[in-house]
């Protein structure tokens, strides 16, 4: 743990307005959380732009019995399988599928990989959250 520094902004008074009704309705209970998670999200935000190793989760969700669609998913997954930690497949019902592919590796690859699945024809939905290893960030 670094020391806290103490340090002040000024602003104008509507966009402070603004910024309090918003950290209010995220739950935030002071400024400084509010300001150090911006900031985090921010340099999270830099290591996806500058292909810096990271994390993410990819999320789809398929209809199993829609012909070769499997096999594309898998094929797929299988192609970028250096930068595929885990994936977690619920059945939510007959048909449908949810999947939960846990990525680590160049942010430019995981994002391609995130590309291939979402455009495989048929998909119904595909998510994408960028995280970070964590290690570069206080
Ligand atoms: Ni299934």
């Amino acid at each position: 743990m670094t020391d806290l520094v103490r340090f002040g902004v000024s602003l104008e008074d509507d966009l402070l307005k603004k910024f309090d009704r918003h950290i209010k309705q995220h739950k935030y209970t002071n400024r400084s959380e509010a300001i150090r998670d911006m900031i985090r999200e921010e340099l999270v935000k830099k290591e996806w732009t500058e292909n810096k190793e990271v994390t993410g989760a990819i999320t789809l969700v398929y209809d199993h019995h829609t012909r070769e669609l499997v096999t594309k998913v898998l094929d797929v997954q299988h192609d970028y399988h250096a930068c595929i930690l885990s994936t977690q497949h619920i059945h939510l019902d007959h048909h449908n599928c949810f999947e939960i592919i846990v990525t680590k590796g160049k942010s430019k690859e995981i994002e391609e990989l995130y590309q291939k699945l979402k455009s495989i024809k048929s998909v119904k939905h595909a998510g994408f959250m960028m995280a970070t290893k964590g290690k570069d960030l206080p």
